[in-house]
Formats: structure tokens, sequence, C-alpha cells
């Protein structure tokens, strides 16, 4: 298993260099790392930190990037804990994964740890004899979870490519009995992990009714339900949130549509469910960032997801009007930790040959989680998981 390592205090030096100071030292760095060094960063990151990226994605393209870093030494991940983990697992065991703040960590991905999936995983099974589950976990999850769904017959989703996904499981994932099941008339089960959001939106895009979800909650006996519930529900979804994307609500939907009648609401589907019933345009990240940059000038977009993409959206696209979908700070702390001084920490530690803060996955974590995502990386998705006629296999590109 991971070796968790908390981060130490940065030497005081980089707290005192101003930001200009700062934003020489990491660009010499850089330049002086060259071909040996690719900085990945998530949309969610700060501007500054974003300037320093080679590639800038959502969780979906960032993993496809860092698959695809074959030749570099190390590749400096600017995102959460879970995608550092990720890009260690799909780079070749020769790259060197390295995040520059060891705190930035994700609360929904702390929701499920690999004890409570083995008990909700052993729990089903008894409950639900003869029928098929096939794990997804969302990638917003530690690399147990995703070895686990990988050794199970499930795999990863991201918010691009969930829908289909949901699809591929329940046409009975990778499981041969769940091939079995469908053939047989019985569909296989979803257990879905962490983010319940998410589940429950794609799954009802896609025709799930809600009384055939059930909400697991790790904390109580049979998740909080009772067996009949567990054997009939369609999808068995963790009780696990993002505390960004819930801090959108219904009310803020309402008061932007009385504010602002042209406007278009626009939300990321780890948005509460009746959130995304409200908007009129759902998706991923990448979704989102590519519904602006092909909107004409004028348009109107309130839109609900992390606040650090929507102000960049907004700078960059000063021919549209786009705001927040509500006030609130939604803001995601843990990607905030990762800022110059920690980047210019951990490169400059790289030229004196010091490997800080590196990420690194265990061998058997790795092989299975690898199989999870490599699967997840083989189901391109539309972006959309609302969406009701995505045709298998098309691509956000
Ligand atoms: P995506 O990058 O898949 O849209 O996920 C959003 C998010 O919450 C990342 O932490
Ligand atoms: Fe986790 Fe939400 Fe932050 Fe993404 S935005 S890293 S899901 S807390």
């Amino acid at each position: 298993m991971l070796s968790k390592v908390w981060q130490q205090p940065l030497p005081q030096i980089y707290n005192e260099l101003s930001e200009s100071e700062l934003r020489l030292r990491i660009a010499s760095a850089k330049e002086t790392l060259g071909k040996r060094l690719a900085i990945l960063g998530h949309h969610y990151q700060q501007d500054a930190v974003v300037e320093f990226a080679d590639f800038v994605g959502d969780s979906f393209e960032l993993s496809r990037a860092a698959a695809a870093q074959r030749d570099v030494e190390f590749v400096v991940f600017c995102g959460v804990h879970f995608m550092a983990e990720s890009a260690d697992i799909l780079t070749d065991e020769s790259v060197r994964v390295i995040l520059p703040d060891l705190g930035a960590g994700c609360s929904m991905a702390d929701m499920a740890n690999l004890e409570q999936t083995e008990d909700c995983w052993e729990t089903l099974r008894t409950v639900c004899p003869g029928q098929v589950v096939v794990p997804i976990t969302y990638m917003n999850s530690s690399a147990s979870i995703k070895a686990f769904v990988g050794e199970h017959g499930g795999a990863v989703c991201t918010s691009s490519n969930a829908r289909n996904v949901l699809e591929w499981a329940y046409r009975g994932g990778a499981t041969p009995e769940g091939l079995q099941s469908a053939d047989n008339g019985v569909p296989p089960k979803i257990l879905f992990f962490p983010d319940q959001h998410l589940g429950r939106n794609t799954a009802y895009g896609m025709g799930v009714p809600l009384d055939q979800m059930v909400l697991w909650d790790p904390n109580k006996d049979l998740g909080g339900n009772t067996e009949d519930l567990l054997q009939l529900a369609r999808i068995v979804l963790w009780k696990g949130h993002c505390s960004v994307h819930q801090l959108f609500r219904p009310e803020h939907v309402q008061q932007v549509k009385e504010k602002y009648p042209n406007m278009k609401v626009m939300v990321h589907p780890e948005c509460r469910f009746e959130v995304v019933q409200q908007a009129d345009v759902v998706g991923s990240t990448a979704y989102i960032v590519k519904q602006i940059e092909a909107a004409p000038p004028g348009s109107e977009w309130a839109v609900g997801t992390e606040v650090h993409l929507i102000s960049r959206l907004a700078k960059q696209h000063p021919e549209q009007k786009i705001i927040v979908l509500s006030d609130c700070q939604c803001l995601c702390t843990t990607m905030f930790r990762i800022d110059l001084p920690h980047l210019c920490w951990v490169l400059e530690n790289l030229i004196s040959g010091n490997v800080v803060n590196e990420i690194k996955v265990d061998s058997h974590t790795r092989k299975w989680a690898t199989v999870g995502l490599e699967r997840m990386l083989a189901i391109k998705g539309s972006g959309n998981p609302m969406q009701k006629d995505q045709p298998a296999g098309t691509t956000v590109d």
C-alpha cells in the first residue's frame, strides 16, 4: 500500500520569495530540467500554477496525458493525490510522479476505504446470490479502490465517460458471469463509488428510475437498506460527495433564472440531482470548457463547478457573461494547496538530485488498478452523462 507521508514544512525561503521571484525561479528550473520534466495541471488549479503546466485538462484528459509521458523522468502533477496516484500507475516504472504538496488530498476520495468496500462487497454477494455485481469507481478514489474494481471485473470512470462505462457495466463489465447473466435476462447490478451524485445523475440519464437506486452508508448495517431493497436495486450508490459541488443548491438555479432570464445554467454532474435536473446543460469539466469555447459572443452562463476554472473562463471569454452559479466560496481547498512556493520547491529539489513528494503505488495495487484504469481509457465518452442517445465510443475530442 501507499506509505502516507505528511507534507513537511517548506524551507522558510520559499515563503519569503515574492511572486515574481518565484515565477523567475520556476521558469529557470523548468528550463534546466528541459525534456526530463512534464508538468500536468488540472483545470481547477490557480492561474499562477496553470501558467507553468505543459498540459492542462480534466481527470480523463490528464490520465491520457500521463499515459503518454514515455520519455520524461519526472511528472510534476498539479492536482490532487488520487490523480497523482493514477499518473504513477499509468506511467512507466521509470517515470517518477511528484505531487507538490502532499496535503492536496480529496475529501470525496477519502469517503471510501478498502475495508469498507470489501465489507460492502461481501454483503452484496450474500444478500443477492445469483446476481452479478459490477463495481465501478469514479476516478476520484484511492488507488486501492481502483485496484478493487479492476480485480473484480469492473472499471474506473471519469465524469467524461461515466455514461459509457455504466452501459458497459450493464452489459456485464469484464466478468464472465456478468456476460452470462446479461444473456440470461438478469442484468448485472452496479456498485458505484464514491460519488453518489455522479452515479445517480448518470444512471437516471440512462433511464434507471430513482426507486431502483439505493444509497450505501458504510457506517450502517446493510448500508442502511433492507435485503429486499438491495436485491431490487439496479445501482448501489456509495454515500460520498464532493464538498465543492454539493454547495450548489436548487435555489441558486432559481435565483439565477429570475435575475438573468437569458442565462443558461451549466453544471458538473458531481452536483446534486435536484440541481442537475434544473440545469440547462450538464457535463464534465472538459465538456463545460468546450461548451463555452464554442458559444457565440453575448452568451450568458451561470456555471456550477470549481471557482478557479470559472474565473479563468470568464477572463478568457470577455465577449460572454460567465458567473458562478452561487455566491458561496466554491473553492477546492485541497487543489488550492498547490501553489508557486511548493512548485518551486519540488523543481529546485529535482535539480539538486532530490526527488521530494514522490507518489508511488505498490506493485499489487498498481497491477489491478492498471486494469481498471485501462478499461476506463478504452471507453471514451461525450462528457455529458445526461445525453440520452450517446453512441458508445464517441470521444470528447
Ligand atoms: P473531472 O476532472 O473528471 O471533471 O472531475 C472534477 C473534479 O472534481 C476533479 O477533482
Ligand atoms: Fe475532490 Fe471535489 Fe476537490 Fe475534486 S473538487 S478534488 S472531487 S473535493
